[in-house]
């Protein structure tokens, strides 16, 4: 397995374990872009896992949460996933099998900063051991997710708390490849620390609060209000992602994997031409798999010309 970010990877759509969500296993074309990813040796970032098991708001088997995954216009999403998933040492164990199946996958895990600083870095390294002690030397590098989109104020909140926890992460892992994954809420100034602090890759940016795509004018509030408003992504969010990561590329040097709205080749020629040292994808691989896997059989052939 490559130790490596590839030019164009994808995020959470291929699920916990990086090898396909179900039911979208059905579907042809998306089973077409498994193929690619794996054939491609694509860098897939998983859905994130918590330490121990969460119920967040959508459970796939119970219809009366599929309210929480939404389409928009534009190729988009709203979600108010609300990290659903069976704690990290199931997500561990699913990666193994991915990773043995021969995908490239790189773990994501979302430190819960609710349950207090000290508990939620406490959890984080311990589900790190867990990757390790499952994944061995296929265990290169991380993901943090800092970023879930609950309200733009938690977000804001949470920069000390991402600092503390990449910095112990850092020193307990000194080797490991860490990409902190952050928000269009978080200043310029809370990636430049993480840069300072030792972090290899800044991921920007998850999906956008709902109230900062759509105009309170023309739509009053979201259709997620009562969870929270939910997070944007695919095209109605590329604009603001575009414009913020124009900004960031500015105020930092490290590996930049840009991301938030891509729904065409031309939207990753946009983000490389602004800097990037790699493109993420996630709506694009849910909502056109077919484009999604034309674009990483067209990157792999450009990097191995
Ligand atoms: C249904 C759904 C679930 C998501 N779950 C996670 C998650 O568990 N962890 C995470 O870091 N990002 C999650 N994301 C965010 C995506 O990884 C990505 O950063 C975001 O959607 C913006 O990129 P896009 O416009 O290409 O989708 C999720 C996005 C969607 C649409």
């Amino acid at each position: 397995m490559e130790r490596k970010i590839t030019p164009v990877v994808i995020s959470t759509a291929l699920g916990l374990g990086g090898r396909g969500i179900f039911p979208y296993t059905l579907w042809p074309d998306y089973r077409k872009l498994l193929k690619a990813v794996r054939e491609t040796q694509t860098a897939v970032l998983t859905k994130s896992s918590t330490r121990f098991k969460r119920m967040g708001n959508f459970i796939p088997w119970n219809p009366l949460t599929w309210k929480y995954i939404q389409r928009l216009p534009g190729l988009g999403m709203l979600n108010a996933y609300g990290l659903t998933n069976p704690g990290a040492a199931k997500a561990a164990a699913e990666i193994r099998l991915a990773v043995e199946d021969g995908f490239h996958v790189i773990p994501n895990f979302y430190p819960e900063f609710a349950k207090g600083t000290d508990q939620a870095i406490r959890e984080t390294l311990e589900a790190l051991e867990i990757f390790q002690f499952l994944l061995g030397r296929r265990f290169w590098a991380v993901e943090l997710n800092y970023s879930c989109p609950n309200s733009a104020e938690e977000i804001r909140e949470n920069v000390e708390q991402g600092l503390k926890c990449s910095r112990e992460v850092r020193e307990r892992y000194p080797n490991l490849f860490i990409i902190a994954k952050i928000s269009i809420c978080h200043p310029y100034e809370f990636a430049q620390e993480l840069e300072g602090l030792g972090v290899n890759a800044v991921h920007a940016i998850n999906t956008i609060p709902y109230e900062i795509i759509y105009c309170p004018l023309s739509h009053p509030r979201s259709p997620l209000w009562r969870a929270g408003g939910g997070g944007v992504s695919g095209g109605p969010a590329f604009a603001a992602a575009y414009y913020y990561n124009q900004g960031l590329r500015r105020k930092v040097k490290l590996f930049l994997i840009m991301g938030c709205g891509v729904t065409s080749r031309d939207d990753v020629k946009k983000y490389f031409d602004i800097g990037a040292d790699a493109v993420s994808f996630c709506t694009l691989a849910l909502r056109d798999p077919r484009e999604a896997a034309e674009i990483v059989r067209m990157e792999f052939s450009t990097r191995n010309r």
